[in-house]
């Protein structure tokens, strides 16, 4: 007899310790990198608009955000970069003195063992905002290539425990694989931004970034919304080029396809909580429309329930203080 009245599922929701055990999915801060965004100057800490509890800091204020998110237990940090110019280029994503390439020894000098992730990208540096160098109005693929080694190089010559490209371009991985094995990084693993989307939910990001296209938009490289089995490619193609761990990006709208990118691949899966999605559940919650404590907690468990290990979150901070029981 299988069916009710003998099977009550109720019987494992009956009372906190009971639903204890039967609990599939438990998040902890140890699930979290937090993203961050370095910028040039002094006693800087700028709130960005876009993302409210989020602002892009100075290297001299860099150890305050450095001392809670180790407090905390919360895994690692991912860097963005603020540079002080643009130019057509990006030259200061690979400059030796990059703005993250020394953000990465500020952290380093003082916390050696804390996780270190550099976001390996031209969008920030370049003035026309794409991913990569421009040819005849179009995004150049292979002459990007160099470019993004080069970046990875200097990063991982800082300091960065983990770089982690996010172009889209094609071969990405395998040129950056190549260009740290030849300067002696063949150590460095790389978290690769496999199935990244042309999302409407970087949005705000954009605003932090100083990174908006000024033409066109990026789904000349990054993915359309409605393919699940090219990222399955994508993320097939990443793994023979050497990716070390690999990306779903954004998260939300994109369980199913960290699901399935769960059940084919055994590297360890990183979705990305995008800013979008952050900024979503901030509104709300600054409305009175949602509870933002358990709107967010459920947010990132779905996450975790649909396969991924690691959660790039800017929820990460609070996340961390709610699961060890502050309100
Ligand atoms: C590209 C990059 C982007 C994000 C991370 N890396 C923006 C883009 O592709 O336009 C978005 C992250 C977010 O929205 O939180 N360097």
């Amino acid at each position: 007899m299988a069916g009710f009245p003998v099977t009550r599922l109720r019987r494992l929701r009956g009372s906190e310790s009971v639903r204890r055990i039967a609990q599939e999915t438990r998040l902890s801060a140890q699930d979290f990198i937090y993203p961050l965004f370095v910028t040039h100057g002094f006693d800087r800490r700028e709130p960005i608009p876009t993302m409210p509890g989020c602002f892009q800091v100075s290297l001299d204020r860099l150890p305050e955000e450095i001392l809670e998110v180790v407090e905390l237990g919360i895994s690692g940090v991912l860097l963005f970069g603020i540079p002080a110019y643009k130019d057509g280029v990006g030259t200061d994503a690979y400059a030796e003195q990059g703005i993250v390439q020394e953000a990465v020894r500020v952290i380093k000098t003082r916390w050696p063992n804390l996780l270190v992730v550099t976001d390996v990208c031209l969008c920030e540096y370049t003035d026309h905002g794409h991913c990569g160098i421009v040819r005849d109005g179009q995004v150049d693929n292979d002459a990007t290539l160099d470019l993004l080694s080069r970046t990875a190089v200097t990063q991982a010559r800082a300091g960065a425990d983990i770089v982690a490209p996010s172009a889209m371009m094609d071969g990405q991985v395998a040129a950056i694989r190549k260009a740290l094995d030849a300067e002696g990084l063949k150590d460095t693993p790389i978290m690769a931004y496999a199935a990244k989307y042309a999302s409407a939910f970087y949005g705000p990001f954009r605003v932090a970034a100083g990174s908006a296209p000024q033409f066109g938009d990026r789904r000349g490289y990054q993915m359309d919304p409605a393919n699940w089995r090219m990222a399955l490619r994508e993320v097939e193609l990443d793994v023979e080029e050497g990716a070390d761990l690999v990306m779903v990006k954004p998260a939300l709208a994109y369980l199913d396809v960290i699901a399935r990118v769960r059940d084919r691949v055994s590297l360890p899966l990183v979705a990305y909580n995008v800013s979008g999605e952050y900024s979503m559940v901030k509104a709300a919650a600054k409305n009175g429309w949602l509870d933002e404590r358990r709107a967010t907690l459920e947010v990132l468990t779905a996450i975790k329930r649909a396969g991924a290990d690691v959660i790039l979150t800017y929820h990460a901070k609070e996340a961390a203080r709610w699961l060890r029981g502050e309100r």
